[in-house]
This record gives C-alpha cells, sequence and structure tokens, in this order.
C-alpha cells in the first residue's frame, strides 16, 4: 500500500496538481508562484487519513527508544505527518533531527526574559538545519528514479546535499558563489564527493542558474523551492512543541536568507494546531542581516505584497541574499502571526554570537541573527519578561571559524561598523596569546585575566 497521502497547492493561485506533475523548477503553470505540500486526508474530521493527536504524541516519544533506523530520525520519527513517499522503506537518512533545545540562562539574565531557548540546528550530521529538508526532499529524488541532483548554495544546502546524494549513491551538482562560502562548508561538498562549481555570480544568479539547467537535463533540483524540502524542516516545530510539553513558546525567532526556513517552521507549528496537537501558534519573527534585509523592506513597507530585490552584502555568508525565494509564505508566517521581520547590524551580529559562545554554545553567525533580533526587539518593548522565546540556531561554529578567529583577534569588523560598541566587543574578545612554556608565564598570564 502506498504511503504517499499528499498534493501540491500554488501557493499563489491555488491551483493542485500531484506531486509527480510539478515542473522541474517546482514553479506553478499558472502563475509561477511556488507549491506548499497538502494533505487533502487531514481536512476531514474522521477521516481515515486524519491523525489522532494523542495517540501520535505518545508514538513518536516511544520511537525514541526503538531499534529501528528510521525512528532515529527526528525527521522520520514524525512520519505520520510526513506521508511524501510510496514506500517510508525509501528514505535516505543520517539520523538527522532530534536536536538539542538548550536554555540560554546568561542572555535569559542579560535580557530579563524568564524562559529563553535555543533549537541548536546546528547539531545536525552535517552541522546545519539543511539535513532535515533534505533527507525530505533527497529521499523523493531517489524514489523517482533521479541519479543526478544539485542546489545553488551559500553553503550549508550543499554540503547536506552532497552528503544526502553520497548516502544514496547519487550523483550531485552543487553551484557556489565564488569566494563567497565559508571554507568548512565548501570542503563538505569536497568530501562527498560534489561536482562542484565555483560561478562568478551570487547566490541569485546561482540559482537562477540551476532553474534553466534543471529544464535542460533531468537534474532534480534540491533548493528550497522543493516544497518536500520544507516537509522535513516543519519537523524541528514538532520536536520544540514536544520537548516543550506540547506548549507553544510565545515566539519563535528565526534567521532569513532564502526564506524556506520560517516558511517551513511555520507550516509545521500551523499543521500541528489545525490536527488538535497544540493549542496556538507562536509569534513567528525572522531576522536579516541589514546588508542583505528585501524582506525587511517587504513587510514593513508593502505589507508583504511586494518585494524589491538587494545587492545583498553581509559576512554572515549563509544570508547572503538579495532576492529570496521563498518570501511570500515567509511575510504570511510573520504577519498571520504577529511576528516582526527586522535587521541588524555586522557588529550586532558579531556580539551576539560571541554572546551565545559565553553559554557554551557555538553557532554560525547567520544564526546569530537571531539573538541580535531579539535583543531590538526587547528594547522595542515587543517581547514580555514572561514570555518564552525559542530562538532557531541554524548551523554550527565550525563552518565558519575563521569569522570567529577574525572576530576574537579584532580583524572582523571596521572601526566604523564597530562605532560606540567597542567596549563590548573587547570584552567577548578571547584572542589566543603567545606565551613562554614555563608554569611562571602560564600562571601569570591567569593573573592577568583574574586580576
Ligand atoms: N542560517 C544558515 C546557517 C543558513 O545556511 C541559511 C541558508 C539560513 C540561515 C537561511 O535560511 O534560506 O531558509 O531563509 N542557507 C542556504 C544555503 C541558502 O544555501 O545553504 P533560509
Amino acid at each position: 500500500m502506498s504511503e504517499n497521502l499528499h498534493q501540491l497547492r500554488c501557493f499563489g493561485c491555488g491551483a493542485r496538481i500531484e506531486g509527480v506533475e510539478a515542473r522541474p523548477d517546482f514553479r506553478c503553470v499558472e502563475c509561477g508562484e511556488l507549491f506548499e505540500v497538502e494533505y487533502p486526508g487531514w481536512s476531514e474530521r474522521k477521516g481515515p487519513d486524519r491523525p489522532n493527536p494523542g495517540a501520535l504524541k505518545w508514538l513518536w516519544r516511544e520511537r525514541r527508544s526503538s531499534a529501528e533506523g528510521l525512528d532515529h530520525s527526528g525527521v522520520w520519527r514524525f512520519r505520520e505527518l510526513l506521508p511524501i513517499l510510496e514506500s517510508f522503506g525509501n528514505a535516505v537518512t543520517l539520523s538527522e533531527g532530534n536536536t538539542p533545545l538548550y536554555h540560554l540562562p546568561r542572555a535569559a539574565k542579560r535580557l530579563g526574559i524568564d524562559q529563553l531557548f535555543a533549537k541548536h540546528q546546528g547539531m545536525n550530521p552535517t552541522g546545519s538545519f539543511k539535513d532535515t529538508g533534505m533527507t525530505a526532499a533527497l529521499s523523493v529524488a531517489k524514489e523517482r528514479g533521479f541519479e543526478w541532483v544539485a542546489c545553488a548554495s551559500t553553503g550549508n544546502t550543499s554540503a547536506a546535499m552532497a552528503a544526502y546524494a553520497a548516502r544514496a549513491g547519487l550523483k550531485s551538482l552543487v553551484l557556489i558563489p565564488n569566494g563567497k562560502i565559508a571554507w568548512g562548508k565548501l570542503s563538505q561538498a569536497m568530501d562527498y564527493g560534489a561536482v562542484t562549481c565555483q560561478l562568478k555570480a551570487d547566490f541569485d544568479g546561482c540559482l537562477t542558474l540551476l532553474t534553466q539547467i534543471v529544464q535542460e537535463a533531468p537534474i532534480y533540483l534540491l533548493n528550497s523551492v522543493n516544497p518536500y524540502r520544507l516537509e522535513g524542516q516543519k519537523t524541528p516545530a514538532f520536536e520544540i512543541a514536544e520537548a516543550l510539553d506540547w506548549n507553544v513558546p510565545d515566539h519563535l525567532i528565526v534567521p532569513g536568507g532564502n526564506l524556506g526556513n520560517s516558511s517551513a517552521l511555520a507550516k509545521g507549528f500551523r499543521e500541528m494546531l489545525e490536527l488538535g496537537l497544540t493549542a496556538r501558534m507562536p509569534k513567528i519573527s525572522v531576522i536579516q542581516a541589514a546588508g542583505a534585509n528585501p524582506l525587511v523592506h517587504c513587510v514593513n513597507d508593502s505589507c508583504g505584497n511586494f518585494l524589491s530585490p538587494v545587492e545583498a552584502h553581509t559576512r554572515a555568508t549563509a544570508i547572503r541574499i538579495g532576492n529570496p525565494a521563498s518570501w511570500r509564505k515567509a511575510a504570511r508566517a510573520i504577519l498571520e502571526t504577529g511576528g516582526w521581520c527586522l535587521d541588524v547590524s555586522e557588529a550586532e551580529i558579531a556580539i551576539a554570537k560571541a554572546e551565545i559562545g559565553t553559554e557554551g554554545l557555538g553557532c554560525e553567525p547567520a544564526s546569530a541573527v537571531t539573538l541580535a533580533g531579539l535583543k531590538k526587539l526587547r528594547a522595542q518593548g515587543k517581547i514580555a519578561s514572561s514570555e518564552t522565546v525559542v530562538l532557531v540556531l541554524t548551523g554550527h561554529t565550525l563552518k565558519d571559524a575563521d569569522y570567529t578567529i577574525d572576530f576574537h583577534r579584532g580583524t572582523l569588523l571596521t572601526a566604523e561598523e564597530g562605532a560606540g560598541l567597542e567596549s563590548e566587543i573587547a570584552a567577548l574578545q578571547r584572542n589566543a596569546q603567545v606565551v613562554e612554556a614555563t608554569s611562571a608565564a602560564v600562571l601569570a598570564t591567569l593573573k592577568g585575566i583574574v586580576g
């Protein structure tokens, strides 16, 4: 029996098609918008395909101690809400998901918030949240018989895609902006055997070119325009609710680049609410780097109706994106839930990243925009001290070690970027020191710090 219960619905005009009918670029033939996966059986109150909330909560918890491979995945553990494959036996998994929800006591104290958590998606097998989406979409590619998969990337998507393709025995093509991705990510794509092309183009240019290529050759597109990516990426929402005993946080704060992730998490929370697993939605806020902030203008100046692309510049290379594909979905998530969209400066990102470091957690610069954004929202009085806040940390600190070292050596920011924040920055910097190899010299160094 097929385990596939889904269809695709256009986010623009509402047209519905079967999954196999989607064009290679995943755009609607009628209006050019992107699709969303939908499960028609769920809308019937007592239909046979409608999941039972109480039974699911029990089953999902039981699976954490199961010996079956698929149950070890924090994505496929929730497979009742992910019926996108003909057979779950075709799932390609690296035991992704099941990432920790850490309390952030120091930041919580500084900001006067009782309950502040970080959902650390950097603790996935390839070090970013992309693994949760890749296990879903690459499994579809494999099931449908593709030999080649491809993505344009600022680095993390390519690392995840290359790993899952290698696992499945598929060949992978990566298009990346030349010189604008962190080495840690590029090294992963190489190691996992992807054909990697560094193009003289930015991320948006890479994605436009790839959209053309997949229409000329039988290559399966694995960027987040692919709606199955978002199905996998919605599952951290289930994990967050489960970890909070099926309570939903008041605020979810997500970094914004191509805007697939914020859209996916919103879908996860929306589905839980519709199925009666939870009682409400969190307010979803999306934070961008000031140099790559098209959604900020879109939401605040046009109520989510228009997006004017920008030429993107930020050292948080993961979100160096000026023409995000999923902007309509993300804008809807923010506006429908009553969240906010704002941007943060390069110095604010660097400081927030170092502050997260002081909690014993590392993350990418792109992930740190969440804490920088929270500080602003709190200062603007938009988040009350009694509210629960979850920051989504999207990538592991080791992805971009150069950034961290430059920050601590004082070579990351220009004087202009750091202006007014010099003492805050200096208090966080911990450059390595050259010390003579004697106990006296090492102990003198400690004295210098303590005293
Ligand atoms: N954080 C990290 C670490 C990322 O790698 C990305 C996106 C984002 C946040 C933004 O997520 O695009 O869903 O809004 N990286 C993509 C890539 C674009 O190619 O790896 P988004």
